[in-house]
């Protein structure tokens, strides 16, 4: 209950206008959320490369209405991939990329458009974009929109989400030579007609669908800071003689860090989510209705402020 109430919330542009006119000045949102700026994802990345950690790099923004605003949005990608590149960073930092800020929901040619330049400055920089899943209704067009892009560039990664009916189904379409498929839960709200709502469910198709990314020829990115998923995922490399450099895990920027290191000690690849920009809103509800025990800490954090 208190989830969707959250997932709701992260739609709502009142409370939205209320949280971001403060924005960090929770520690809770700083937990998340890497900075305001560029520079800030700079000294982020830098840090956690610096500890044998990948990174992935979001700029906050989704739901973009208007051409202007997608235009915005994807020159952002665009120099951050330019400092990522002259950074020499591109062997260890690549970029997540929402559809949704590139025009998707008003137009999806201009998005595949936006798309295709934030690829092509991807591969200038030595490095890959990833298409992050957003809400149950994009999956057709964001599939589509992966297939087009990667007969230019076939090393575009696209995301999975476990909680979707179909996902095993995708999955094994996608489980090819050179695939990049990041597999994660899910983190919208979606119906029971096309998702599963029960944890158990939504766990059980995650190892489902992670059988069929281990067992197949494609690059499978492991999303979860879930202890269990991930113990299953180390048997699944070890059975299917998987080296440690055909996959990797991925968690969230301030979730599990010392997991992230300890699998990065092991000799695991592990890729970190880091999330940048002003228009923090919607990501940091997602994070609280992850994990409603966060609301208590964030609301005593306002009460403090
Ligand atoms: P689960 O929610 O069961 O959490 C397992 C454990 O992790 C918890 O017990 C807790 O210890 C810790 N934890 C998890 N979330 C936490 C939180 N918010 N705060 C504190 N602790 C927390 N989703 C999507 O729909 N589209 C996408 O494109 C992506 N992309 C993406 C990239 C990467 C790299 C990651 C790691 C995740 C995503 N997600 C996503 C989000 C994903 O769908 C999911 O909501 C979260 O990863 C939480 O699910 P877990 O698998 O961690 O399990």
């Amino acid at each position: 209950m208190l989830r969707q109430a959250l997932l709701v919330a992260s739609r709502s542009d009142g409370v939205r206008r209320v949280l971001e006119t403060a924005p960090f000045s929770s520690d809770m949102v700083r937990r998340f959320i890497a900075g305001e700026t560029i520079e800030d994802a700079a000294r982020v990345t830098g840090e956690l490369t610096g500890e044998g950690l990948l990174v992935t790099l979001d700029v906050l923004g989704e739901d973009t209405h208007g051409k202007g605003r997608a235009e915005e949005n994807t020159q952002h990608y665009i120099e951050l991939l330019e400092r990522i590149g002259a950074a020499g960073l591109g062997t260890r930092a690549e970029v997540s990329v929402k559809l949704s800020a590139m025009g998707q929901t008003f137009d999806e040619d201009l998005a595949l458009n936006n798309a295709y330049r934030i690829c092509d400055a991807a591969r200038s920089a030595g490095t890959t974009v990833t298409l992050d899943m957003e809400e149950h209704t994009t999956v057709d067009s964001t599939l589509r929109i992966v297939h087009q892009l990667r007969r230019d560039f076939p090393d575009v990664g696209v995301v999975i989400q476990a909680y979707l009916r179909r996902a095993e189904e995708h999955c094994a379409e996608l489980a090819y030579e050179g695939s990049r498929v990041r597999l994660c839960k899910g983190a919208y709200a979606a119906p029971s007609a096309v998702a599963f709502t029960d944890k158990e469910e939504v766990d059980k198709s995650f190892v489902r669908c992670m059988k069929v990314l281990m067992a197949g020829r494609g690059y499978p990115m492991l999303a979860t800071h879930d202890p269990r998923l991930i113990e299953i995922a180390g048997a699944l490399a070890v059975l299917h003689d998987r080296d440690a450099d055909s996959f990797e895990y991925q968690m969230l920027y301030g979730i599990r860090p010392q997991e992230q290191r300890r699998l990065a000690a092991q000799g695991a690849q592990v890729r970190v989510y880091v999330a940048y920009g002003r228009e923090w809103y919607p990501y940091f509800m997602r994070r609280l209705a992850e994990r409603p025990a966060n609301l208590r800490f964030f609301m005593r954090s306002l009460a403090g402020r």
